[in-house]
């Protein structure tokens, strides 16, 4: 193992990856002499050559964050992910819950197996159970053959169902019952057959609200809350802002084209000052604004999104 100072060194000037899991990122001599990326070099500008690469920001599952509200979840999903059967994911719109239960996947036993992705809210109501349950032949019109449902495909696997909020009543309390028994009955069939699928359940929604006006089931919120995980908004990790905007410049400058090599002291600091309601994706967004209007080597205030900029004014 090299010192903090040269493991600092190698790790500022790209030659060696920096990850959470380092052995040098616990350490405090380490946190307080490594360079933060995207901190504004000599000479005030951020300068992207001196980012580390976007892929060895330190990321956990492809989740990019250092800030101790992330620190706190990634040590969550390290513990939780050998062992749920099933998660809760809330938290604002925008903030990485899909990649958190992406991570959820990538970590647990069965990462070698099926990730299946419902989103709830694209979900006709009359088709619900079949798509997640599968059905007969002939158990409704229109039910030409036999067809297995998501849970069945994602066998060995893991069901990621997002906006769980928008399922309807009666395919929760179904739901409910595939999470305790671990087998599906397929709409029409008479019998069930096992299963082995891990959940993550996903919502933007205050479920407890949607429970009081009776559009989700309490049974279900406390099975599925049992292991739960939250994605905090991103005001409540500023300190994450600049390996974000790094990561996203370096995505979005390779994807352009272009040759981008910093932000001006300006964009740093009206970046610093938004609230970012969007969250993530917001910021993700005016990045990509950014770098498809830039015309030099630098973004600079004019190249970002007119409601950043009007309200600096
Ligand atoms: N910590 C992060 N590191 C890197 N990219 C992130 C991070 N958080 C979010 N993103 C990116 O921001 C965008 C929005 O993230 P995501 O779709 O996971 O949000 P969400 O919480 O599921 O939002 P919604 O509730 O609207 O579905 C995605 O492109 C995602 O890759
Ligand atoms: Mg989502």
């Amino acid at each position: 193992m090299l010192n903090t100072k040269a493991a600092c060194i190698s790790i500022n000037t790209g030659r060696m990856p920096l990850s959470s899991d380092s052995p040098y990122f616990e350490s405090r001599e380490f946190r307080e002499t490594w360079r933060a990326p995207g901190r504004p070099s000599v000479g005030g500008r951020t300068n992207l050559a001196s980012f580390p690469k976007a892929a060895d920001a330190p990321a956990f599952a492809g989740i990019i964050g250092r800030s101790p509200a992330m620190q706190e979840l990634f040590s969550l999903i390290g513990r939780m992910a050998p062992h749920y059967r099933s998660v809760l994911v809330t938290g604002p719109t925008g903030t990485g819950k899909d990649l958190i239960a992406r991570a959820f996947h990538q970590l647990s036993p069965v990462a070698q197996g099926r990730y299946v992705v419902l989103n709830c809210s694209a979900v006709v109501e009359s088709l619900f159970e079949s798509e997640l349950f599968g059905h007969v032949k002939g158990s409704f019109t229109g039910a030409n053959h036999d067809k297995p449902g998501l849970f069945e495909y994602a066998d060995g696997g893991t069901l990621f169902l997002d906006e769980i909020g928008d399922m309807p009543l009666t395919t929760q309390a179904k739901l409910l019952r595939v999470l305790q028994n671990q087998e599906v009955q397929r709409v029409g069939a008479l019998s069930p057959r096992k299963v082995d699928v891990r959940v993550v359940a996903a919502t933007n929604q205050p479920l407890p609200r949607l429970i009081a006006c009776r559009k989700f089931r309490e049974d279900l919120f406390y099975r599925l809350s049992m292991i739960a995980v939250k994605s905090p908004p991103l005001v409540e990790r500023t300190g994450d802002l600049p390996l974000l905007e790094a990561h996203f410049l370096q995505r979005f400058a390779a994807q352009y084209k272009k040759n981008i090599r910093g932000m001006s002291p300006a964009v740093i600091s009206r970046l610093a000052a938004h609230t970012w309601p969007g969250n993530v994706r917001e910021l993700e967004n005016v990045i990509g604004h950014a770098l498809i209007m830039a015309t030099g080597n630098t973004i600079e205030l004019q190249d970002l999104p007119a409601y950043l900029t009007s309200t600096s004014k």
